[in-house]
């Protein structure tokens, strides 16, 4: 099967293209030809080795896998002998690792339910990563509660579009931080208050509020206090890219030290790819409370251009690879 591969750490002329091996089916797993998958910052920070000190989990001097890209849609084109909740033509989605390529084998108990069918294999191949992070950062971390007041700084990408509309399905008063073109767009995705952040500054406002999501870290603890209640949550999903050697890390490490001795919570976290919180926005897509929003799609012999353009940090919405 083709799919993309990588031997080095690199830019995106690093990623090419190729050959190999068909993945094996297990007796529990299915066979799902892979239609769409997306590609999230994780991808570019394991493409290029960066920061240093995530190369302890990447592989010190090569990556330790050749391949790459965990969201997925597709059709089930093949069952293991043990299968019962899936049949060879089944659409379905889910988060895999290894999927920029054609076929990918998931276990039948892990992270792969059936595809809503009012969304494309492009929408439901865009979820995992960036839609799990919404999802667990508001509801997990930050313990966001209907009629709270929350603030999504970061709001136009991949995670900020699935966060303002999860939010909104928790019941939450939304005000979402976008840069002045995007403004529009975040407000039709359901934001209560948009706050345009090349024009104002969001940690001046007279509003508090009870959880911030700081998708872009944007902002220093001090900066997001004042606009904290007192028992409020600051959950950091993203930060600038950083130095070489700590990258986002170096402003969590800033964050955490700032904030200690305060009765608000600071939270970072990885988002965990479960079948639990699958099943969830399987949900919520199919009652059309979230509703996946795609900026660029390309084909995946054209993942390094992907890649590029994800690298520029300003994609609107998720950027997809079609196979
Ligand atoms: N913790 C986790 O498990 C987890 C999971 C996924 C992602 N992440 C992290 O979350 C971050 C975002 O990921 P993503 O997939 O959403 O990336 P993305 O799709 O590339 O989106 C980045 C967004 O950030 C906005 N942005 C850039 N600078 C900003 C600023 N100063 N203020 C407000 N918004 C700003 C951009 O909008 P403009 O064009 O308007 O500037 C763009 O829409 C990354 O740092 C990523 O590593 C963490």
């Amino acid at each position: 099967m083709k799919a993309i591969v990588r031997t080095k750490y690199g830019s995106p002329e690093v990623l090419s293209l190729e050959e190999i091996e068909t993945p094996t089916l297990t007796d529990d797993g299915v066979l799902v030809r892979v239609h769409a998958t997306s590609v999230n910052p994780a991808e570019w920070y394991g493409m290029m080795g960066t920061p240093l000190i995530a190369r302890m989990a990447f592989g010190l001097r090569k990556p330790k896998t050749k391949t790459m890209g965990v969201d997925f849609a597709g059709t089930v084109a093949e069952v293991g002998k043990n299968v019962t909740r899936f049949h060879v033509g089944d659409e379905v989605f889910g988060g895999r690792d290894g999927v920029f390529a054609e076929y990918v084998v998931v276990g039948e108990a892990k992270a792969v339910l059936p595809k809503p069918a009012n969304v494309t294999m492009e929408q439901a191949g865009s979820v995992a990563i960036a839609a799990f992070t919404a999802l667990q950062g508001l509801r997990d971390k930050g313990k966001l509660q209907s009629g709270q007041q929350v603030l999504i700084n970061g709001a136009s990408g991949g995670v900020g579009t699935f966060a303002v509309q999860i939010a909104k399905w928790l019941g939450a008063e939304v005000t979402a931080v976008c840069s002045t073109r995007n403004v529009e767009h975040v407000r039709a995705l359901g934001a209560d208050h948009v706050i345009d952040y090349k024009r104002d500054d969001f940690t001046r406002s007279d509003r508090r509020y009870d959880l911030i999501l700081d998708v872009a870290g944007s902002r220093s603890w001090r900066e997001c206090r004042r606009i904290l209640n007192k028992k409020a949550r600051l959950v950091i999903v993203g930060a600038p890219k950083g130095n070489r050697l700590l990258g986002p890390v170096s402003h969590m490490l800033k964050t955490r030290l700032a904030s200690v001795g305060s009765r608000r919570k600071l939270v970072f976290f990885v988002a965990k790819i479960q079948k639990e919180d699958l099943a969830v926005l399987a949900d919520l897509m199919a009652t059309g409370s979230v509703t996946p929003v795609i900026d660029r799609t390309y084909t995946l012999a054209d993942a390094a251009d992907a890649m590029r353009y994800l690298g520029e940090g300003h994609a609107q919405g998720k950027i997809v690879l079609t196979i």
